[in-house]
């Protein structure tokens, strides 16, 4: 008998939509990445209520850095504010932050602010929540396969996924994407090869608590078989 699945352990989210929400509101694009922060907040603080133990946020892939020079800052500013201002909602109640993806490009007191939020989380949480920052998905797996040159010797699907950011994590059983598009544009290729995928054309900044709710209801009523009969 096929067994339902139970609250997903992982949730990704490709929050998309910003900028057509600010659009559609005659807003600057950078209205909507702040009415998209201020959604992460709240649904953060709604996925540890409701036990998901990890919550992984694309907050900006590897391509967005092509982005125009004044988005981008605004972004940036954005991360400044935010990462000061909820540093301690984020670590409460054993609560961790974790980022994945390459700082190194970001201005220097923004890496800093993200690393040290990370740093100053518990060891064994209850719950994470990861940011995926200048994160791709391609980039990650070369990063893993020159790690693995170095090593020497074969590599197994194990040895190599303790190479990539999401060492210490479980893959993603749940991924939903905001905003429309059907596509991963990057975002945890290796990780998500058995996550059930969710679609919707909510915007990320209308992505309320109860959109969430109800895409986890619909993951519950999925049957999982990883290839078994
Ligand atoms: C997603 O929203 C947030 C980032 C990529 C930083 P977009 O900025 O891509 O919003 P749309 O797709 O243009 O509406
Ligand atoms: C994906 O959104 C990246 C994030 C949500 C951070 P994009 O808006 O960059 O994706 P594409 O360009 O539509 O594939
Ligand atoms: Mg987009």
């Amino acid at each position: 008998m096929s067994e339902k699945s139970a609250l997903p352990v992982n949730v990704g989210i490709i929050m998309d939509g910003n900028g057509r929400w600010a659009k559609k509101r005659l807003l600057p694009r950078s209205a909507g990445h702040d009415a998209g922060m201020k959604r992460i907040i709240k649904l953060v603080r709604h996925a540890c209520e409701i036990g998901v133990k990890y919550l992984t946020l694309y907050a900006l892939s590897t391509e967005n850095l092509s982005r125009p020079k004044e988005e981008l800052e605004g972004l940036y500013n954005l991360f400044r504010t935010y990462f000061e201002k909820y540093a301690p909602e984020l670590l409460k109640e054993n609560s961790a932050v974790k980022v994945i993806g390459d700082l190194s490009a970001l201005p220097e007191d923004v890496a800093e602010k993200m690393r040290s939020i990370c740093s100053r989380s518990p060891e064994n949480p209850q719950f994470t929540v990861v940011f995926a920052v200048n994160y791709g998905s391609r980039a990650e797996i070369v990063r893993a396969a020159n790690f693995a040159c170095e090593l020497g010797g074969k590599m197994t699907e194990q040895s190599f996924s303790r190479l990539l950011y999401t060492a210490d994590m479980p893959d993603p059983d749940f991924i939903i994407r905001t905003g429309g598009e059907l596509r991963l544009s990057n975002f945890l290729l290796w990780q998500a090869a058995y996550a059930e995928l969710y679609f919707t054309d909510v915007l990320f900044p209308d992505f309320t608590d109860k959109h969430f709710d109800k895409a986890i209801k619909d993951f519950c009523g999925r049957t999982r078989r990883f290839g078994k009969v």
